[in-house]
């Protein structure tokens, strides 16, 4: 998707964006728990979380930070961050921050935090690297994405099409490698239940950027696909994660 077209896709879906999750705290405060662990915040700590949507994870960081500064280039997705002294908004993509087309908060940062953002990056390289030139040393930079076989009960096309467009963990190790850090990938899974007909809303809804570029009768005969896949009442599967961490020595 173009930039204006993920920021229109992100600023329709801002109002319900945290229903599709917030249906399971246990697995966002997992998650926290899983950046927290590696980002290390401590009360002096300033984290710069790029892509922040409405906070979900910001959130977890600010608990422990002295400060989170939540860059978003929608700001639908912006007007979701909870009131909150150390959360500091900045309506900016990430390219806009590398290129200097915005006066940041801070100059520089202790933490850089990535949240399934990196498939909206088309330059990733330059990206990842002109953000690390903003953490200080000792600083960590975590990117936390979706790894390329999802393992979702999505339709077939749609897995092939996520496959197809989201960057390998391994390419975003490279790129954090090349701009001088010292990087580690780990995976982990936590597992997840919905009824059938949530996880169908869930996908009539969109709730995957890739599900938009599906027209709505298209999305309907993937959801026939879903239905006569699980034909039960539930649908189980791991939400899987990709954690790849760099160290600024
Ligand atoms: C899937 S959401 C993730 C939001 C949040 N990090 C989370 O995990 O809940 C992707 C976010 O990336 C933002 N985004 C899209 N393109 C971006 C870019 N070029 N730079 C920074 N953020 C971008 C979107 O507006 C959206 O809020």
């Amino acid at each position: 998707m173009r930039s204006d077209a993920t920021r229109a896709h992100y600023d329709r879906l801002a109002g319900t964006y945290e229903e599709n999750w917030i249906y399971s705290p246990a697995l966002i405060e997992w998650t926290t728990e899983g950046i927290v662990q590696r980002l290390r915040p401590t009360s002096t700590t300033v984290v710069l979380d790029v892509g922040c949507g409405t906070g979900l994870y910001s959130r977890g960081l600010a608990v422990h930070a002295k400060a989170v500064v939540c860059a978003d280039p929608s700001e639908g997705m912006l007007s979701h961050l909870p009131a909150d002294e150390r959360l500091v908004p900045l309506r900016a993509g990430a390219e806009d921050i590398v290129a200097g087309r915005v006066p940041l908060p801070y100059d520089s940062y202790d933490a850089i935090l990535l949240k399934e953002v990196v498939h909206h990056l088309p330059d990733l390289p330059a990206t990842l690297a002109g953000l690390t030139r903003l953490l200080r040393p000792g600083g960590r930079f975590l990117v936390s994405m979706l790894p390329q076989d999802l393992g979702y009960p999505l339709f077939d096309a749609a897995l092939r099409l996520f496959r197809r467009l989201q960057p390998d963990p391994g390419t975003v190790a490279g790129a954090l490698t090349d701009a001088g850090l010292d990087v580690e990938i780990s995976y982990d899974g936590f597992p997840v239940t919905f009824t059938r007909e949530r996880y169908i809303e869930m996908v009539r809804g969109r709730y995957m950027s890739i599900l938009s570029t599906f027209s709505d009768a298209e999305l309907e005969r993937g959801i026939d696909e879903i239905r006569g896949r699980y034909p039960g009442p539930d649908i189980r599967f791991a939400e899987p994660v990709a954690f790849v961490l760099g160290v600024r020595r």
